[in-house]
Parts: C-alpha cells; sequence; structure tokens
C-alpha cells in the first residue's frame, strides 16, 4: 500500500505529478484496448496512478478547464463512479449520460449522439455499451479522446490496468507470475484486456473453466493454457482471478447449471490453499457470491484484493483522463466526420 502524501499541498502534488510525466505522453489519443498501448504506456500510467493514489481524496487542478463525458448505455457502479469521481477530484467538467436519458432511445445513432457529444468540446468521452466495437468504431468521428470502459464481450481496457497495478502492488512485477483466471471467458470483456496486458508484461496465463465457454483458437492467440481441472489450474497460481457467469450475455445456456458450475469451479477456501502461499485472490466485480466464489472470501478473506482492485480503479482512471485530455488538447487527433 502507498503511504499518503499528507505533507504535499496540492499545488505541490499537481508538480510532482507534472515531473514525473515529464513531457513523456501516450503513443495513442484513444484507449479503445489494451492493443492500443506500448508497455512504455503502461509503463507511464502506472507510474502516474501510483502518485495519484497517494493523493487520497484530495483535490487536484491537473483537469481544470476540461470536459470529461461519461456516457454509459450499460450499466455500472465501480467502472462509472470512479471515472467520475476521478475527474472531479481533478478539476474536471464531467457530464454524465446514460442509455436512458440519451436520444439514442429515439432512434438517433451513437455516431451523430457522440458527435453531439464532442461538439461541445468534450476533451474525453468514456463510452460503455453492450455493443462489442462500438468505441472502436466511433473513434475515428469526433476529435475527442475515447476511453472504451467495456464494450459487449470484448474489452475493458482499464479494468485490466488496474488489475495490472492490483497485482504489481503485491508481486512487485507480473514477470514470471502464474496468473489464473477462472470462469466464463467466452462472454467477458474482462478476460479480453487482461489477457492481452497479461502477455504484453510478461506474465504466464491459465484458464480453467468449462470447454463450452472456451472461444476458438484463443489459447494460441493469448498463449495460455486451458484446465478443466480447477485444482491443477490453481497449484502454483500466485494470482487467482474469478470471472464472473454473465447470465445477462447468455453464459447459462453453455453450462448445465449455476448449482453445477459452481461445484466444479467456484473458489472455495480448500481451492485458495492450492495456489501458492503468497497468491492474492481477485476478482472485476460484481461478484455472485457463492457461485463466483465462496461469501467468505469475496472481501474478508486476508488474500482477497478485491476492494484494492476498487480503490485502485480511481487512480488509473484519473491518470488515463489526464492523460488523454491533455493529448487531445496539445495536437490534432485526425477525424472524419460523415
Ligand atoms: N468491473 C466492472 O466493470 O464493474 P461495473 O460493471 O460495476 O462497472
Amino acid at each position: 500500500m502507498s503511504s499518503l502524501n499528507i505533507g504535499l499541498s496540492a499545488q505541490e502534488q499537481e508538480e510532482k505529478l507534472v515531473r514525473i510525466r515529464n513531457n513523456r505522453d501516450l503513443s495513442t489519443f484513444d484507449v479503445v484496448s489494451i492493443d492500443d498501448l506500448t508497455v512504455e504506456d503502461i509503463h507511464l500510467i502506472l507510474e502516474i496512478a501510483d502518485e495519484m493514489k497517494k493523493s487520497g481524496t484530495r483535490k487536484l487542478g491537473l483537469l481544470k478547464g476540461a470536459t470529461i463525458v461519461n456516457a454509459f448505455y450499460e450499466n455500472s457502479t465501480r467502472t462509472k463512479t470512479s471515472f467520475e469521481m476521478a475527474g472531479k477530484h481533478l478539476g474536471a467538467d464531467t457530464i454524465n449520460m446514460s442509455g436512458s436519458s440519451s436520444s439514442a432511445k429515439k432512434g438517433e445513432s451513437y455516431q451523430d449522439t457522440t458527435m453531439t457529444l464532442a461538439a461541445y468540446g468534450a476533451q474525453v468521452i468514456i463510452m460503455r455499451s453492450e455493443y462489442s466495437g462500438l468505441p472502436e468504431q466511433l473513434k475515428k468521428h469526433v476529435p475527442a479522446a475515447i476511453i472504451n470502459a467495456g464494450d459487449g464481450w470484448h474489452e475493458h481496457p482499464s479494468q485490466a490496468l488496474l488489475d495490472l497495478k492490483t497485482m504489481i502492488d503485491h508481486h512487485g512485477t507480473i514477470e514470471g507470475k502464474v496468473i489464473t483466471m477462472v470462469g466464463d471467458i467466452m462472454h467477458s470483456r474482462v478476460f479480453g484486456s487482461v489477457a492481452r496486458i497479461i502477455k504484453k508484461m510478461g506474465g504466464t496465463l491459465r484458464v480453467a473453466c468449462p470447454l463450452t465457454f472456451v472461444p476458438e483458437n484463443v489459447e494460441n492467440i493469448f498463449d495460455i493454457e486451458i484446465f478443466t481441472d480447477i485444482e491443477k489450474a490453481l497449484i502454483g497460481a500466485d494470482v487467482v482471478y474469478s470471472l464472473r457467469v454473465q447470465e445477462e450475455r447468455g453464459s447459462g445456456g453453455f453450462i448445465p447449471s449455476l448449482r453445477e458450475y459452481s461445484k466444479t469451479f467456484g473458489i472455495t477456501k480448500d481451492r485458495l490453499e492450492l495456489a501458492n502461499e503468497n497468491a492474492i485472490l481477485m476478482h472485476p466485480g460484481p461478484v455472485i457470491r457463492d457461485i463466483d466464489m465462496h461469501s467468505a472470501l469475496v472481501t474478508i478473506d486476508s488474500k482477497s484484493r478485491v476492494l484494492d482492485q476498487v480503490e485502485n480503479g480511481m487512480a488509473i482512471r484519473g491518470t488515463l483522463q489526464w492523460l488523454l485530455a491533455d493529448r487531445c488538447d496539445g495536437k490534432i487527433k485526425q477525424c472524419v466526420r460523415v
């Protein structure tokens, strides 16, 4: 855990963050996929997020004058509140739009909605929707930076970044570490981004799940080993990462029953003890207690890092907003208007 920089004034803290950044820039205008980020980008994000976390809830002015739009067309607790809170802590004017309040309900296309939001001068548009590939399609049409806050089954890059920070906070590095993900990788955008970041940063990824949850050729694309025996997958793991069975995306059609799934793949205390002594337990949330993992493990077990993940979300999401708002202010992002 980082100690808070109580001794520094807000201005000193801002100056420190600017010094850490030291004219380094992300190599991208948009964070739609982990593929958009280089290893250097990821190191920059982690370094700044570490320092932002030390500021705690103190208000900083790094995003003063910036307009940030949170366009959430699909439900969210953690991602929406942490992007909004982090934006406010950094002094941004944040605007929130939900699916039910947008004119998309009246038949307006997502492209027209997004171009309208960008025309107000928003530097960053943060977008969640049930449609895989929507942010990739829209990023071409607006000069604002797009942050993908979860698109359908595809990706959730800010989640993978906060997860990486959580793993590194505990283990120091993920190079050479074994991460075992357990659950519905087929419907999981978290898997899509976490698998990419682990490969990029030198970790070893194992997956334990029923074969019905395994997308074709996934083991070769992401260099992962698939296990149908959870016990074997957990032996030697440094991180045990549980995923939710996503009933709203039809996961139930891929398993005999939730009860059966939970018996075979749910994380229990006994199963967790098969992992390395220093292993941690993670879950992106929301947790379906007693299906994904035993209820007693979720927050109170000493190995659980579920609430650390939430806390790291603020620092990572504040960092992304600052780096991208500034990037879009200082340079010109090419976009087409059709
Ligand atoms: N992990 C995650 O994306 O949670 P929310 O759906 O609550 O944002």
